[in-house]
């Protein structure tokens, strides 16, 4: 059971990125925490974080055929990449949607999600350990 964890723009400045919106955890203890929960688990991690569009097209299409399931939080790119959408319907390999916030009761800006519409589920307003349910739902989903 491999599973590919992707994070957007930003993500690696958790911790000192508006605190009092994403929270005080380091970006280093996200990675901590899945790191740990999959240890524990016997799932196979990989983490990618990237702040450019195409650098996250690319690591989708280098998964196919590699890893079972994509933990995608897009970040800014959730509200406007179409061609992040098109790389994950490229491959074909299933995949949650996370947000650390609730972007559901943020500004209007938020409220479109572009993956949302291949994504078997949207994580949100859970912090980090919304990354910790994507990764338990799809490794139950693919055991099925
Ligand atoms: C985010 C929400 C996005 O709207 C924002 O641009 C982010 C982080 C979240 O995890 O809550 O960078 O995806």
């Amino acid at each position: 059971m491999k599973i590919l964890v992707i994070n957007g723009p930003n993500i690696n400045m958790l911790g000192i990125r508006e605190p009092e919106i994403y929270g005080k955890n380091t970006y280093k203890g996200l990675c901590d925490t899945i790191n740990a929960y999959a240890n524990e688990n016997g799932v196979q991690v990989e983490i990618y974080q990237s702040n450019h569009e195409g650098e996250i097209v690319d690591k989708i299409q280098s998964a196919y055929g590699i890893f079972n399931g994509i933990v995608i939080n897009p970040a800014a790119y959730t509200h406007t990449s179409i061609a992040i959408l098109d790389a994950l319907k490229s491959v074909s390999i299933p995949a949650v949607e996370v947000h650390i916030s609730d972007v559901s009761s943020r500004e209007s800006y938020r409220q479109i999600s572009y993956v949302r519409e291949y994504c078997e589920k949207t994580v949100s307003g859970q912090g980090i350990n919304g990354y910790i349910q994507a990764i338990k739902y799809l490794t139950e989903a693919i055991k099925d």
